[in-house]
């Protein structure tokens, strides 16, 4: 479960301020809740955690196993933006960082970038592996996804034969329509579906997220509980509701104290990527229509060396939500040492968990007199059951917040812009007019 904390931003807010966006939040939770605002047919995710069917789990899980029996130590997930970020988070944080459990394969990811460097890496990798891929598309026709799937297709195929290529190859994709679901259809390749009323970066819960997670070795069904549980907390509408109090002190922090950026900051690099999804959600819900919050984040302890004198003394344009972790999985304790030349024998017999925990106290107390409000959001461990959670937490609290600022969570417009000029630039059968006009501005 999400705790949520704001006694960080009690400096800058007024409690009767506080007291009006709690209002404006709970409205924006009855439209949620009600599915009566902008973008209703975009919230299958609300009801994900507990109405996966079993039949879903297992078909995941199955593809997990029969990929072991088949010796598989490499698989390529392709896909961008909300068809990559759920799982490379979830996978970061459950991973050993550098060690890799026997019989488990290697997830790594591809079709995010068109980094010629990084696909020819790639490439090499899976020369020395058994591999196989899961492709990930809605719309199956984003370029950069399937420049990377072309390639590994070719690849595969090349490698292994038609016939062995298709037990290799998974899709998901939209149930009846796009080129990946012709070609997984043509090609006899498994498949699973994104509904229709989950958008992509909703999409954690589906199996755009949980098909990768779960050939990785991690515990789905976890993940699966302990969003149910977080969704059982946030109906539940009272003062206490953690997303409608985060939607309202930052929607607050905005509107009345001027912050237009909000870091989300870890305290522990296995949740760089969760910051990445978490920039998706909330930039690409928000930021539209002139307005929103510009999400940023940062990785302390490290970025306390790089980014903190910035977020210290430089303009005073943020606030900072900081995803705290109450526990470490792990024992490490700094031992005592006779020269102590380093003279850090007053920290032996402590654990490094201890001084990262009085880094955080001691950057919130920084921070909040050098100007930068501070919320909280914490969970007890990195597991599946509190990943779950917090993805749940920010999914809710997001619908919540945008509805707040005054714009639909679940459209993107933006995003064509660069695709249209891109198109034009490549020369794209259908865009020679724009290319044209595009030319001539260059
Ligand atoms: O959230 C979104 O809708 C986007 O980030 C998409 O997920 C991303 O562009 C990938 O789209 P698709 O899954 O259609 O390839």
């Amino acid at each position: 479960m999400v705790q949520f904390k704001c006694d960080g931003c009690q400096s800058f807010i007024k409690d009767e301020a506080y007291a009006a966006y709690v209002q404006k939040a709970f409205e924006a939770f009855d439209v949620l809740r009600d599915e009566t605002g902008e973008g209703n047919d975009f919230l299958g995710w609300k009801a994900l955690p507990s109405e996966t069917p079993e039949s879903l789990i297992a078909a995941c899980e199955d593809v997990r196993d029969q990929w072991k029996e088949k010796g598989i130590d490499l698989v390529v997930v392709i896909g961008i933006g909300g068809s990559y970020l759920g799982a490379k988070c979830a996978v970061e944080a459950l991973s050993h960082a550098f060690v890799r459990p026997e019989g488990q394969p290697q997830v790594v990811f591809a079709g995010n970038n068109l980094s010629e460097e990084y696909l020819a890496e790639l490439m090499d990798l899976a020369r020395t592996r058994s591999t196989a891929v899961i492709v990930i598309s809605k719309s199956g026709t984003t370029t950069e996804p399937a420049v990377a799937f072309r390639i590994f297709k070719e690849y595969i195929e090349q490698t292994y034969g038609k016939a062995e290529a298709a037990g290799r190859i998974v899709a998901i994709t939209d149930a009846q329509k796009g080129a990946l679901k012709t070609l997984a259809t043509q090609e006899g390749y498994k498949t699973f579906v994104v509904p229709d009323n989950v958008g992509g970066r909703f999409s954690v819960l589906t199996p755009v997220g949980l098909l990768p997670i779960a050939v990785a070795g991690f515990d789905i069904r976890a993940m699966l509980q302990g969003a149910a549980a977080e969704r059982e907390a946030l109906l539940v509408k009272n003062e206490n509701n953690a997303a409608v109090r985060y939607a309202a002190v930052r929607n607050l922090l905005h509107a009345d104290c001027g912050k237009a950026v909000e870091i989300l900051v870890t305290y522990n690099p296995k949740l760089t990527y969760l910051a990445e999804w978490w920039k998706q959600l909330y930039g690409e819900s928000e930021g539209k229509d002139g307005k929103g919050i510009f999400p940023a984040s940062v990785t302390n302890t490290a970025d306390l060396h790089s980014m903190g004198q910035f977020i210290q003394e430089g303009s005073r344009v943020m606030f900072e939500t900081v995803v705290s972790v109450e526990k470490s999985l792990r024992d490490v304790v700094i031992g005592s040492d006779e020269q102590n030349l380093d003279q850090l024998n007053y920290l032996a017999g402590q654990h490094v968990n201890h001084c990262n925990a009085m880094a955080q106290l001691g950057t919130k107390l920084a921070h909040i007199d050098g100007g930068v409000p501070q919320m909280e959001v914490s969970i007890a461990c990195i597991n599946e059951e509190n990943l779950g959670a917090i993805f749940y937490f920010f999914e809710f609290a997001c619908g919540i917040s945008a509805y707040v600022l005054g714009v639909n969570p679940f459209n993107q417009p933006g995003v064509e812009a660069y695709k249209k000029n891109m198109f034009a630039l490549l020369r794209k059968p259908g865009y020679e007019a724009q290319t044209e006009a595009i030319l001539k501005r260059i």
